[in-house]
């Protein structure tokens, strides 16, 4: 059974949009705290092609961590698996996104996967390129054959936004440096990953990266595969034991679906081998994940039997 109309999508928006006001917009990054933490918006792309979707699905928001899937993808595709996985680990750590607590209890030092900030920060290091401008270019450069879109690019003043007050993500840089997982210069790895954390798109955009993810890595829409089967698979997997950091256990089982989230409220869902979901809802649970956007999710799960447990 599936979602065919905005009518029936609009309705559940409405219900899971009661719960922004137990939610909050992250201003960490200052840019970030500009946002209505009464929006909601959603787009469900199917493989026939046919989109639903309900809200302002034309707002452009910042994608934040679900950018770490994507650069994980790519940097798998560039290095493959024994390269990337000798610097980042495959487990969930029960800690929030930017926590720097695990990392000095591993020896040799090593994140304990790519979906936290510390992993992400290696990960992002491991695109290769000779500048900053070529390394963001690439990763862009995939964001457009995911999307279809050509016209995907990022927000300068979200990405300057967050280099000035990234205090904490030059702490974990700093760290990985000293223990010689990072081998290039801090600001230049900061660069590229706030770029990368600024990439905006619409939650149409989205849903159709989480349809590639859905169909194993391949674009239904073009048939052309944009990843090999083995690197979706992996991509996935993270995104059900890590996708929603400290809170994908309950995530699991109260959705059951791979997913990302960010801290501008974007979520995207990936239902295997039957459509990718986009969520935009700016108001965040204590843990960073979109409040509405999960409860959405937790709506369309029960009504559309989503688990894939
Ligand atoms: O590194 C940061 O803090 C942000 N650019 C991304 C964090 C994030 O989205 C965590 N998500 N829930």
């Amino acid at each position: 059974m599936k979602c065919k109309s905005v009518e029936e999508l609009q309705q559940f928006v409405d219900e899971a949009k009661i719960y922004a006001k137990f939610g909050k917009v992250a201003d960490y990054i200052p840019a970030l705290g500009k946002a209505n933490p009464n929006d909601l918006s959603v787009a469900i792309y199917y493989p026939d092609g046919t989109v639903v979707y309900a809200g302002d699905s034309k707002r452009k928001v910042t994608l934040q961590s679900i950018s770490k899937i994507i650069s994980l993808a790519l940097v798998l595709m560039e290095r493959g698996e024994k390269d990337v996985f000798e610097k980042v680990g495959m487990e969930p750590t029960g800690d929030p996104f930017n926590s720097i607590a695990k990392l000095e209890e591993t020896a040799p030092v090593k994140p304990l996967n790519p979906m936290i900030n510390a992993g992400a920060l290696v990960v992002t290091h491991l695109i290769r390129g000779n500048s900053p401008e070529e390394r963001i270019h690439k990763l862009l450069a995939f964001v457009k054959s995911l999307t279809g879109n050509p016209n995907i690019t990022y927000s300068e003043e979200v990405a300057k936004s967050e280099f000035n007050t990234a205090y904490l993500n030059r702490s974990l840089c700093y760290f990985l440096k000293q223990h010689g997982i990072i081998a290039e210069n801090v600001e230049e790895v900061l660069d590229v990953y706030t770029k990368q954390c600024a990439i905006e798109m619409t939650c149409l955009d989205l849903a159709r990266i989480g349809l590639v993810f859905a169909m194993d890595g391949v674009d239904p829409l073009t048939s052309k595969r944009i990843m090999p089967l083995r690197i979706a698979r992996i991509c996935k997997t993270f995104m059900v034991t890590c996708g929603m950091y400290n809170a994908s256990g309950e995530f699991a089982i109260k959705v059951g679906i791979p997913a990302k989230s960010g801290v501008s409220g974007g979520i995207l869902g990936a239902v295997p081998g039957r459509f990718g979901i986009g969520i935009f809802g700016p108001a965040l649970d204590e843990k960073g994940n979109s409040i509405t956007g999960i409860k959405l999710l937790e709506l369309l799960s029960e009504k559309y039997s989503l688990s894939m447990f």
